[in-house]
């Protein structure tokens, strides 16, 4: 069901200092800074060969990922997200399994511009699962 590894999203505390440690020590590709105010966070994204990394840092007093960032003020992974190819099957077969999915349940439009959705990190060995329609 599950396809590809799309991302790993990393919660920074600072997004310049994680953008220079992966350009400059790790030697990654780093991206420009997007803010994506429908889903309170910066995004950088980080090109690898055969996925990508998403440093997230908060934008907005009721970002998502200030509550993270306090329990993990050095920050760390915050989720993983995984490629479906019919988001909404995917869905409707997920909460037959009594997984919860996280906010309407309705797709929202994600990063890549693409439909994505988040399941519960207790029903994901403790792992906050997005996926998105590739
Ligand atoms: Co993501």
């Amino acid at each position: 069901m599950i396809g590809r590894l799309n991302h790993v999203a990393i919660a920074v505390p600072d997004l310049d200092a994680a953008a220079d440690q992966y350009r400059h020590v790790l030697g990654a590709n780093v991206g420009a800074p997007q803010p994506e105010p429908d889903h309170g966070v910066t995004v950088i994204f980080i090109e690898l060969p055969n996925t990508k990394i998403e440093l997230l840092h908060p934008l907005g007093d009721d970002s998502p990922i200030n509550g993270f960032l306090e329990k993990n003020p050095a920050g760390g992974i915050h989720h993983i997200c995984y490629e479906v190819d019919d988001i909404l099957a995917v869905r409707d077969r997920l909460k037959e399994s009594g997984a919860r999915v996280l906010g309407t349940g309705e797709p929202k439009i994600g990063a890549h511009g693409k439909p994505v959705l988040f399941l519960h990190p207790k029903d994901f060995t403790g792992t906050l699962v997005e996926l998105e329609q590739a």
